[in-house]
């Protein structure tokens, strides 16, 4: 029995978590027990017995948070493909396609990070502001330099964000701008592994993950010697990789070209496909090589504004899910401009819609069929954005259960600014729908990372 012995802190108040993709659980005006290394210890619902004496023993001892009315619990976001320093130019160059995008701005800014101030100042701005949006963890390209990328890891510990964090691997001239290239694959992989072991030295000292992962751009900027050596490193370290897949078709047939493979198959034969990689896009893969990510339990970071921005194109989630693949859901700041990951669902949402509505006005929308079985709502999204993320990190987090991390925050319908609005017609269901649909970030009043109360800037 619970009897609160290695709690600190216990939360009452209504809570909403996913289940699955299909489903959600609202956990109505249950306690939320959080022990001293911020992991759930107990969640008791009200039919308990324990209940009324947990709720006393807490109040008495001072550890019990009552959230008010109309103010719900919802599990920390999970956004899975960041490039850090792309926040700098965020809603910028939005009218560029790809290659003049990452060749005219992109690059150059990433360059510029050399700059640690620089890298500090944009950095700190950068994790403040997912805090604030509720992304209680990350993962994030760097760029090449590893000084930034070790400036960022810094930041992350400091303000209490789980990170996964890549050293951006690119180093085959013909793809690459001389002023920002590794200098030769060896250079590459001795930088990748310099930053892999930085990681878990911080790690260590941290009470958030702090995880280095392995990072090639994208298959394009990126030699066979390195794309080897990398899968090498991913093996020995028992590393995450991250990485872009088929996002658009220029990069489909380039791969195609070069190596006789589909994307997905060369990161196969590359040793970049395993059960702890996640590969943004993954817009252009044959339902063969869909089958590939689940043969080797790899993620799709779906990304639905960068997808229709640079890729043009909708990433048949729905289709995916019924494949059993594991998908999480991410901002891709800056090919997406956002970093709301309430964006991110919303958009994943109406993408979905798009995807197979047709424009055939010869026939009525209920001859069409109805909604086509394509789409996806608010559960999927929440799913994505929660539980697919924890599931495609291998954390046990995203959901309020005995175990997981306390990864949370709190949505404040009645917030400063707030557009969510709860009527005495709403049901608890209809809540979570209207919390996804209208949230912002001014509704988040409150976030918790591994347990820890965390400032919102
Ligand atoms: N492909 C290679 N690099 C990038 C990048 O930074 N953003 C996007 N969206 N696609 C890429
Ligand atoms: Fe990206």
């Amino acid at each position: 029995m619970t009897f609160l012995t290695n709690c600190s802190s216990v939360i009452r108040g209504t809570a909403f978590h996913s289940t699955g993709p299909n489903s959600f659980d609202i956990l109505e005006d249950h306690l939320f027990l959080v022990d001293e290394a911020g992991v759930l210890d107990d969640v008791i619902s009200p039919k308990d017995d324990r209940y009324d004496n947990i709720l006393r023993r807490s109040e008495d001892a001072g550890s019990l948070q009552r959230l008010k009315s109309q103010q719900y619990l919802l599990p920390g976001f999970i956004d899975t493909h960041v490039h850090a320093p792309q926040w700098a130019q965020v809603g910028k160059a939005l009218d560029a396609d790809l290659p003049v995008w990452l060749n005219d701005y992109t690059f150059p800014l990433e360059a510029a990070y050399k700059n640690t101030d620089f890298a500090e100042t944009i950095y700190k701005d950068l994790v403040q502001t997912l805090l604030a949006n509720g992304t209680t963890t990350a993962q994030y390209f760097g760029s090449v330099h590893n000084e930034p990328n070790k400036v960022l890891a810094e930041i992350c510990a400091s303000e209490g964000q789980h990170a996964y964090i890549g050293k951006v691997v690119m180093d085959l001239p013909s793809q690459c701008p001389d002023y920002y290239r590794d200098s030769s694959p060896q250079a590459a992989l001795n930088a990748t592994e310099d930053f892999l072991t930085y990681c878990r030295n911080l790690n260590s000292r941290t009470r958030q993950d702090i995880v280095g992962v392995v990072t090639p751009r994208f298959i394009p900027t990126c030699s066979d010697e390195v794309l080897y050596g990398l899968g090498d490193l991913a093996r020995h370290y028992d590393a995450p990789v991250q990485s872009h897949c088929s996002e658009g078709d220029w990069e489909h047939a380039h791969v195609l070209e070069r190596t006789g493979l589909s994307d997905t198959q060369a990161h196969l034969k590359y040793g970049l496909l395993t059960n702890k990689t996640t590969l943004a896009h993954s817009v252009y893969l044959s339902d063969s090589d869909a089958e590939l990510y689940k043969e080797h339990g790899a993620a799709i970071a779906h990304s639905p504004l960068s997808n229709i921005l640079f890729a043009g194109a909708v990433c048949p989630v729905k289709r995916r899910l019924e494949q059993g693949l594991s998908i999480s859901l991410a901002t891709d700041i800056s090919a997406g401009y956002t970093p709301s990951m309430f964006d991110s669902m919303r958009q994943a949402i109406l993408s979905s819609r798009l995807l197979s509505t047709g424009t055939d006005f010869s026939k009525s929308p209920i001859e069409r069929g109805g909604i086509p079985a394509s789409v996806i709502d608010f559960r999927q999204a929440f799913y994505m954005a929660t539980v697919g993320g924890a599931t495609a990190l291998h954390v046990n987090a995203g959901q309020f259960r005995k175990g997981c991390r306390f990864d949370a925050f709190v949505f404040d319908c009645l917030a400063s600014q707030s557009q969510t609005r709860q009527y005495d017609t709403d049901s608890l269901a209809d809540m979570l729908q209207k919390i996804i649909f209208t949230g912002q970030r001014q509704n988040i009043t409150a976030l918790w990372v591994s347990g820890r109360p965390v400032s919102l800037h």
